[in-house]
């Protein structure tokens, strides 16, 4: 299964694996990371899923659709690699991609 590696809001990193076909959300969430609340469930609506991503991926990812644009200026700590997690397939072609949770709002 393709890896993930995710930093806490408080700098740990763990490695975790995940299903190809769920969001990288969902991979977070399904590996105990609560911090990471999620809280529309992947609608697109909430923000809560925010997070910092490597810079050595973030070209490819998904181009950042215009809701998800939108949210992500709602959110205090909007940074240049910032992406809802929720939008973002994962699977083999992310293996070992590199995500910290953003700071809560
Ligand atoms: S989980 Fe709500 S926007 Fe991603």
């Amino acid at each position: 299964m393709p890896r993930l590696k995710v930093v806490t809001r408080d700098g740990v990193e763990r490695v975790v694996t995940g299903k190809a076909g769920l969001s990288v959300m969902q991979v977070i969430r399904e590996n105990g990371f609560d911090e990471l609340l999620a809280i529309c469930g992947g609608c697109c609506s909430c923000a809560t899923c925010h997070v910092h991503v490597d810079e050595a991926w973030f070209d490819r990812l998904p181009p950042l659709g215009a809701d998800e644009d939108d949210l992500l200026d709602t959110t205090d700590h909007r940074a240049a690699t910032s992406r809802l997690s929720c939008q973002l397939p994962f699977g083999d072609a992310l293996d070992g991609l590199r995500v910290q949770i953003a700071p809560e709002d």
